[in-house]
């Protein structure tokens, strides 16, 4: 099935299927005339994918090239970004070749960041391979690179040509980043609400996230698509996919890599619900729903991290930061999310429970 991210500049299709990476070649040849492709993917992905998807590509009359980058969020860098520019440079790629992304999250956004800005810009395709790409990061364009400890701190907004996302490579994909892509489906389901969270509620073992992978990510990427298209760059309600995401960062820096992105937005998502649950902003039941789904798939709910003062130094430091103003997303209730702003200087003592909204 093929939905369609429509922007006003830019209109193109994402494949959902089981088996759709067997029609990769053909179905590209709908979308790019013949070209040479750089095939992006890191050293986990490729020894399991590549082969299949170059042979399909040739045989649909595509030249290709393929790059390998370490596995791991270390790859999302200058050094590795300069390799791949001169590996293009090197294999003669011009404006009118193609980048693929073929992998997680990582290789996503650093193929995206690469295909954004060599020769100021050259079209590219994602072909997510983790529960988080295929259901958050492959969609909306925001493609980036770390610089030291700050995260994708060097970014584009670079739309692809179109998305294809296989439900069977999950297969091979370790159970813990399922279950921590299922952190961000668990998300959107809580800002949908309706049928969505229902679903959500339906998915009792962490077993059950690959056997219903692909009405989750229909659902999910429908969600997202939408707001995407609502708000491409961020200004206003794209920011509501942060839900979870403040205390979420926070934690999962100051865990120093002993908790896992999709783990920290779980505790982020608990911790948040629970502050305006306490403060009666959040209707009844909506924190034991949340914690139920969270829970039953394995995913942790509280750190101890939350108890010291670092964490909320953090939260001060985030990038999202504007004026002075720290922008909170919560959930009135399941379906209906809605944001408050504090000032950076009541951050501490808002999320601890000791400031009420309009107290001043
Ligand atoms: N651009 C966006 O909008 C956006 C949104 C959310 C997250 N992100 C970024 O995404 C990244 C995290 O993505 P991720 O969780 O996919 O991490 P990842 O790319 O590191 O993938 C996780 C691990 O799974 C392996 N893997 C991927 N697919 C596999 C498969 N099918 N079989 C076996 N192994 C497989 C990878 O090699 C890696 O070891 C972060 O850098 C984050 O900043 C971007
Ligand atoms: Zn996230």
């Amino acid at each position: 099935m093929k939905r369609f991210v429509a922007l006003p500049h830019k209109k193109y299709p994402i494949f959902i299927e089981r088996g759709v990476l067997q029609q990769l070649g053909s179905l590209l040849t709908g979308i790019w005339s013949p070209r040479k492709i750089a095939v992006v993917s890191d050293h986990h992905v490729a020894p399991l994918y590549q082969e299949r998807i170059v042979r399909q590509l040739e045989a649909a009359g595509f030249r290709t090239a393929t790059f390998q980058v370490p596995s791991g969020e270390s790859s999302k860098s200058w050094e590795t970004a300069v390799q791949l520019y001169r590996s293009l440079t090197n294999n003669q790629f011009t404006r009118s070749d193609g980048v693929l992304a073929l992998g997680g999250g990582v290789v996503g956004d650093l193929a995206g960041f690469i295909a954004s800005t060599y020769m100021r810009g050259i079209a590219y395709i994602q072909v997510p391979t983790s529960l988080l790409a295929q259901v958050d990061s492959s969609v909306g364009g925001k493609t980036a690179i770390n610089l030291d400890t700050a995260k994708n701190i060097v970014g584009t907004f670079h739309q692809p040509d179109a998305v294809f996302i296989d439900p069977d490579t999950l297969q091979t994909l370790p159970q813990r980043y399922i279950c921590e892509g299922y952190a961000e489906i668990v998300k959107m389901s809580a800002l949908e609400g309706g049928a969505f969270w229902q679903m959500t509620g339906e998915v009792h073992r962490p077993e059950d996230i690959v056997t219903q992978a692909e009405p989750l990510i229909h659902q999910s990427i429908a969600y997202k698509t939408k707001i995407v298209c609502k708000d491409e760059k961020e200004s206003g309600l794209r920011q509501i996919l942060n839900f979870g995401h403040t205390i979420g960062h926070a934690i999962e820096l100051l865990s120093e890599g002993a908790l896992a992105h999709g783990e920290a937005i779980s505790i982020g998502m608990v911790q948040i619900t629970q502050c305006f649950a306490n403060y009666g902003l959040t209707k009844h039941g909506t924190l034991d729903g949340l914690v139920q789904r969270l829970q039953q798939t394995g995913l942790p709910l509280k750190s101890s991290l939350m108890s010291t003062a670092d964490v909320y130094r953090q939260i001060t430091n985030d990038k999202k930061n504007h004026g002075g103003r720290l922008t909170l997303v919560y959930l009135e209730a399941p379906g209906r999310p809605a944001m408050h702003s504090i000032p950076i200087s009541q951050a501490e003592l808002f999320l601890t429970g000791k400031k009420a909204p309009n107290s001043d």
